[in-house]
């Protein structure tokens, strides 16, 4: 297929015109690959894009599941205000290590804190904070997607985002009946956010150098 070669061209074109990525995201994006892991780091567009959105309704606390090596956090934490916080939840002692070093090197380890486990368990233990959550971020453990926009909304204001990547899965959303459980989760959280009016929803189709995939949004009322 011609498509997803020049969708990835058309992604570095952007990435290089524009000027994306510093040194810091480069390192974060590179010591993922170097160390044998699935490059799943949203790539310098998303990322971009995530930047915007967040600084577009205004970031004080942001939430992320599924560091992986930081490179999302970093564009994330970004956007925070002066005195913002993001906590990012990892659950390979690996990518915990790597991101540490990631956002160190990027100078924002005083705004973000990565904690190492299982997402549910360590939300629970970041539900006394006296800040509401302005966009939570869910990056992981597609199955449980629907608990963590759950403690999402509990734990938001009005006008709050929470984003979920990776909804589309080259397409296989459609698939009814779909063995793998990323495409089941999926499934399950976007019937969910269909029924659910708590929220206002949509879902952006995305191509590029990640192939084809897409990222759930939905802005609490
Ligand atoms: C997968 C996870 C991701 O976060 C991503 O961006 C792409 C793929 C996966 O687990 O398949
Ligand atoms: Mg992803």
């Amino acid at each position: 297929m011609d498509e997803p070669n020049l969708f990835s061209r058309v992604d570095e074109y952007l990435s290089t015109t524009f000027f994306l990525e510093d040194e810091a995201l480069v390192s974060a994006r590179e010591s993922v690959r170097e160390n044998g892991l699935p490059e799943h780091s949203v790539s310098a567009v998303q990322g971009q894009f995530l930047y915007l959105l967040a600084r577009t309704c205004g970031v004080g606390r942001i939430v992320e599941v599924g560091t992986l090596g930081g490179y999302s956090t970093i564009w994330l934490a970004r956007a925070l205000s002066d005195d913002g916080i993001l906590d990012s939840i990892e659950i390979d002692p690996v990518c915990v290590r790597l991101a540490k070093e990631n956002i160190g090197r990027a100078g924002l380890s005083d705004k973000v804190t990565i904690h190492e486990g299982e997402g549910l368990s360590i939300l629970r233990t970041l539900e006394e904070n006296e800040r509401s959550v302005d966009l939570f971020f869910m990056d992981a453990d597609k199955p449980n997607y629907v608990a963590y926009y759950e403690w999402a909304l509990e734990n938001a204001r009005p006008g709050s985002l929470i984003l979920a990547d990776n909804v589309i899965r080259e397409g296989q959303v459609i698939q009814a009946h779909s063995k793998d459980e990323k495409v089941t989760g999926v499934r399950r959280f976007l019937e969910f956010l269909s029924q659910d009016d708590r929220a206002e929803h949509t879902v952006l189709q995305q191509v590029g150098e990640k192939g084809y995939d897409g990222l759930a949004i939905s802005r609490v009322k």
